[in-house]
Order: structure tokens, then sequence, then C-alpha cells
């Protein structure tokens, strides 16, 4: 049997995937098991940020499995204590939870904002309320979808989780006016500043503006979604640095560690004490090779004109694509680029990179990229020409 019938046999069939199965990965190349070579414009959703298996990094992750893999919450570990006063420190953040996913970050987030309400103002007060954004995508557990503002997630698995009101994204008079419907009740407003899944969609400054002053008014935490955004993905650590504002909370995921599980849920010293012993918790969470990995990506990423490097190369893919005759726009922010087209479908766009040796993504109509952080001139050339190879290419 080979690999892919093998899988389909025994894996549920959650995902829509290519057929094709992934051998190895070298820097910013992956191989599959026929030795076709791809350049990596997806990193795996993100997730990659250094490329593939990164020297610094693997060097990294196998000291620390050669010294303690793991050790349950019940102890500490010098690694986990390390990385989380490394990312404390960069962001200004005063505490952190663990989790694995983006999903677990979010959940944490959800948690603590209504556990905040709950201690201030009492079970009677009912605040529990959290306003997220039409279009938003916030993870796939049962309180996660809720939150999302997607109606083609709230589907089949009924009952959702009750106390989520959706705003519609850059509209501060929706935002008021949910404000003013719900007083009282509201005990925070996630968002993403770029919707990653939605389509690569950047909030307006002057709503964001008006989320954290409509916010301020009534003690109502913030709630910053940088699963997809943070990291440099923007060029610079979190993308709410661009936007001039400090949320209450920050998720993190994704590329946080390179490759391998991680989400965290950073919080400010206003709500940084709320989940107290026993109200949350994760086996996993901490991991000590995940924690390695993690300030594997801090030493590279915090260096010196790293983020600058990041700006600069998100500009250059913009100036090479943005006056092709089949584009129809972009959107984004640093290595975070979203392409529109005039005529082709991005699905098909996307199918045709992979045929010719590119791993892109899409995000609703549009073609996503989202290359690792450490990706050269030479292979963004390389991808490049793929895809203008693939535009120019007749039905
Ligand atoms: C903004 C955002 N939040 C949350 C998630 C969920 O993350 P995970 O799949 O790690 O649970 C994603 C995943 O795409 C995301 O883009």
């Amino acid at each position: 049997m080979g690999t892919i019938e093998k899988f389909n046999s025994h894996i549920m069939p959650t995902y829509g995937r290519f057929d094709v199965v992934m051998e190895s990965g070298e820097s910013r190349t992956a191989t599959d098991e026929s030795g076709k070579t791809y350049v990596d414009f997806g990193s795996g959703i993100g997730t990659n940020s250094l490329g593939f298996c990164n020297e610094h990094w693997v060097e990294a992750v196998c000291a620390q499995a050669h010294r303690i893999q793991h050790t349950s919450n019940y102890y500490y570990t010098k690694v986990q204590a390390d990385f989380a006063s490394r990312l404390c420190e960069y962001t200004g953040y005063s505490k952190m939870f663990f989790g694995n996913s983006g999903a677990e970050a979010n959940e944490c987030a959800i948690k603590l904002a209504r556990k905040y309400s709950f201690d201030k103002y009492g079970k009677e007060a009912g605040r529990n309320i959290i306003i997220t954004l039409v279009n938003s995508f916030h993870g796939r557990t049962l309180a996660t979808l809720s939150a999302t503002g997607q109606e083609v997630f709230h589907n089949y698995f009924f009952p959702f989780v009750e106390g989520f009101v959706n705003v519609e994204p850059n509209n501060t008079d929706d935002l008021k006016a949910k404000l003013s419907e719900y007083k009282g009740k509201v005990c925070a407003v996630m968002f993403e500043l770029i919707q990653g899944e939605g389509g690569v969609c950047a909030l307006d400054k002057e709503f964001v503006k008006a989320i954290f002053e409509e916010c301020g008014k009534d003690d109502i935490l913030t709630i910053c979604d940088e699963v997809q955004t943070g990291v440099g993905r923007t060029g610079t650590f979190l993308a709410s640095e661009q936007y001039e504002v400090k949320p209450d909370i920050t998720t993190l995921a994704k590329g946080l560690a390179g490759g391998i599980p991680i989400g965290v849920c950073l919080a400010d010293e206003k709500c940084a004490d709320v989940l107290t012993k026993g109200t949350h918790g994760s086996t996993f969470g901490g991991n000590p090779i995940c924690c390695a990995g993690g300030n594997a990506v801090l030493d590279t990423v915090l260096e010196k004109g790293f983020l600058d490097e990041v700006t600069q190369k998100g500009y250059y893919i913009w100036q090479k694509l943005i006056d092709h005759p089949e584009v129809a726009g972009i959107s984004g922010l640093g290595l975070m680029i979203g392409i529109s087209f005039k005529n082709k479908k991005a699905a098909d766009v996307c199918k045709a990179c992979l045929d010719n040796g590119l791993l892109t993504l899409t995000a609703k109509e549009k073609l996503r990229l989202l290359p690792p952080l450490t990706i050269t001139y030479e292979e963004i050339d390389k991808g490049i020409e793929i895809i203008k190879k693939v535009l120019e290419e007749k039905e």
C-alpha cells in the first residue's frame, strides 16, 4: 500500500490535501518522495519561521531532547523560564500561559477575559460577552469556532459556546452600536489586526484606535490574536507595534517555536494574575523541546536588522507582482501577503504553482504567501518566476 492509500485508510479526511508526499526539507526547499523539489512560500502556514531544519534550531531542539523532553507542569524547567522571560521582556507583557496551538492560546484568552470580569464584577453582572469581528478566524475548538465570525464554521457541532457577538471590521459605528446594545455585559473585544484565513485583510488604524478608546471607557479587555501575524511575520515582532497599540492580551502560536507545537497567551499587568492555581492547564504546555525551539527562533528573529529585512523582502515581493496584468491587488504586511487576480482563481494558481515546484497557500479568493522569514532574495526571485509563469499560462 502506498503512503497516500495507507494514510487515507487510517486518518480522518478532515483536510483537502494535494497528492504530494513530503519527505524532507532543507532551508526553504521541500523535497517530495519522488525527489521533486519545491521552493517554500507557505512555511507550513506560517509555522516554519526559520525554514526547514535550520541548523541553530535543530541543534537547540536536539540538545533539549537529549537533556529532558518533558516533565509535567508539577515541576519547573529552566528552558521554559528562560523562554518566557525573554518573550515577556521583548513584548512588554507581564506573564504568559503556555499551550500547544493557536486555538489553545485563544481558549486561554477567552477564559482569562471572562474570569477577569467575573472576579471584578461578580457572577450576577453577567459580563461575559466577547465581541469578535465578522470574517475572523480564531481556531477549531468549540469556543474558538464560536468566536470565529464566519457563519460557514457554525454548523454541525451544536450547541456552540454562547456569548460571542460579531462586529463588522472597520465599522466603528457597528462597534459602538454593539457595545451600547450589550452595555455592562461585554468583557472583551477580540480581533486579528490582519485577518489571515479571512483573506489577508488588514484592519484600518482608525478602527483599531476606536476599539481601544471604546474598551478603555468600560474596563473591557482587548485581545489581539497574533497567532498568524506575530513572531516577525509582518516586519515587527508583533503586528500591534505597527498599529501603535498595546492590547491587554496577545496570543501567539504558529511560527513561535519554528515548526513544533506551541501556543502562548500573553497578559499585561492588569490581568496577569487572573488565572490562578487549578483554573487552567495543559499537559504538554511549555514543553521543554518546544521552548528550546522557541529560544532558537527568538535568537534569530530578534537579531539586529532581521525584522527590517522581513519588511524589505515583503516590499520586494509586492514590487515584483503589483504591475503584473493578471494581478488585481495585493494586501498584507511584511511577509504576510494576499494576491487577488483579475481572471484566474487563486485555488487554480496555487495548484499550478505546486505543479511547477512552488508551495503557496490560499485565503478566501486570494493567493496567500507566508514564506519563511529567512527566505533569500534569490529564492524569492525563483518563486516569483513560477508565479508569473503560472499567471501567463492560457486556461
Ligand atoms: C489568527 C488565527 N488564530 C487562531 C488560529 C488557530 O491556530 P491553530 O490551528 O494552531 O489552533 C489560526 C490558524 O490558522 C489563525 O490564523
